[in-house]
């Protein structure tokens, strides 16, 4: 029987996903996670408990528990967990990127750097330090910009600025943020600086690709047919196939095989994002890892509609079918935005959604009574919803018709300060 390594910070859907595919192929599962390391076995399963923020040492945990219980594939899911799996790979002897090449990603201004040498488009760019005066910073920023922090995801902490004013309010914003314990137990490197960047216009779109020892596979694009125009950026729909002319869609695989080829990216899954307008596309990020949270659900794959999870444990053990060509109906996800930052107190319609013609499915992943953060200081969603069609455009109303029917009651949370640090709860964090 061959084993998969899943390596994860979360035991959300997303890991259990992927552990469900394996197993029904008859592969046995070790999960890999740096969640409550103080436990020998956080999960009851088994899992190798590590600390993703030192990958080599993780790594070496991974290869001294694998003489053991031999792996014979693994993935990463979410950015923090892919250094770590590229060491364990290499060490391994199985097909990897290179631990630099993935360490290059992880970095916004980095990946940056390492892509404007190589002549992809990006957006112009600088970096600062957050403790540099902004005087001294303005004079460089040309407007619109967006600014960001160095490493997080799910454009956290991501703030459009216009003008100067904008531009201080953002930084303050981010800084507050990069500055709550949420984000500082993280242990990230660069939360001490932020990105600049030219706002690039255009429409947004998505590739999922799979690389196999060099050579990038597109599997889908995915059209955002939402603005995304700031000043905070969290994703709603995605949609394929897209709607781009054939031509534009070539450009953007070539833009995608540039991009990859670029960062020294050559094994395993890539998600990456572009904007598109008359100058053709512009990068904005690439991750060596799949799409996050439940989107894959909107790819299947060959004759028995296979999930995106599947293909790539097949691919990850070098089984076959992880060629499998994507099932060419059009489909489409939508994550449903926070409206406010609140307590999820209610929620009526979920059956109207749910039966809305197209709509496949509706989760809800947010919990009730539980604190949900709208952006830019949020990276969740309240949940997913899916659909299913004859043309992409029918899936995108099923998608806003289904949300239409979808009524969250968000309550602000009261300030209540503690009583002996007389701070309040969150205060780093705004809401
Ligand atoms: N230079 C830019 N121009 C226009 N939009 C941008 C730019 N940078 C980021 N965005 C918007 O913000 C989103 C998140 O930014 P990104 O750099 O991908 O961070 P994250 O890793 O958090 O997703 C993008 O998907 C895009 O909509
Ligand atoms: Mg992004």
């Amino acid at each position: 029987m061959s084993r998969l390594l899943i390596l994860a910070s979360k035991l959300g859907y997303q890991t259990r996903s992927f552990a469900e595919a394996a197993r029904g192929l008859g592969v046995d599962v070790v999960f890999a996670s740096d969640r409550c390391h103080q436990l020998e076995d956080p999960w009851s399963d088994g899992a190798i408990a590590l600390h993703f923020d030192r990958p080599e040492d993780a790594a070496r945990r991974i290869v001294s528990q694998s003489l053991v219980r031999p792996v014979d594939g693994l993935v990463a899911l979410g950015d923090r967990a892919t250094t770590t799996a590229a060491y364990a790979a290499r060490a391994l002897g199985l097909a990897h990127n290179h631990p630099e090449a993935v360490e290059n990603c992880r970095s916004k201004l980095r990946q940056r750097e390492i892509l404007r040498d190589a002549g992809v488009p990006v957006p112009g760019f600088f970096s600062f330090r957050l403790d540099k005066r902004l005087e001294r910073i303005l004079p460089r920023v040309q407007f619109p910009s967006v600014v960001k922090p160095l490493r997080l995801a799910g454009s956290q902490g991501v703030i459009r600025a216009n003008n100067p004013e904008e531009f201080r309010a953002a930084v303050e914003r981010i800084r507050r943020l990069l500055e709550s314990p949420e984000i500082q137990v993280t242990h990230e490197a660069e939360l001490d600086r932020l990105l600049v960047e030219r706002y690039i216009s255009g429409s947004e779109i998505a590739v999922e690709g799979l690389l196999t020892r060099g050579k990038l596979r597109v599997l889908a694009i995915f059209d955002k047919p939402d603005p995304l125009e700031g000043p905070y950026f969290e994703e709603s729909i995605y949609v394929t196939p897209s709607r781009l002319p054939e031509e534009m869609q070539e450009r953007i695989a070539e833009c995608a095989t540039a991009t990859v080829r670029a960062l020294g990216l050559e094994h395993g899954p890539v998600h990456a994002e572009f904007r598109v307008n008359e100058q053709g596309p512009w990068v904005l990020e690439a991750a060596p890892r799949p799409i996050g949270g439940l989107c894959s659900r909107a790819l299947r794959f060959g004759p028995k509609r296979i999930l995106l999870e599947e293909l790539l444990v097949r691919h990850a053990l070098r089984m076959e079918g992880s060629d499998l060509d994507r099932v060419d109906d059009a489909s489409g996800v939508m994550m449903i935005p926070v409206p406010a930052s609140g307590v999820l107190e209610g929620l009526e319609g979920e059956e109207l959604a749910r039966a809305t013609p197209g709509i496949d499915d509706v989760q809800i992943t947010a919990r009730l009574h539980d604190f949900i953060a709208a952006w830019p200081e949020g990276s969740s969603y309240l949940g997913f919803i899916f659909a299913r069609g004859a043309s992409p455009a029918e899936v995108e109303s099923a998608l806003r018709l289904a949300h239409g029917h979808l009524k969250f009651e968000i309550v602000p949370r009261l300030p209540v300060e503690h009583p002996v640090t007389r701070k309040l709860p969150g205060a780093g964090i705004a809401s």
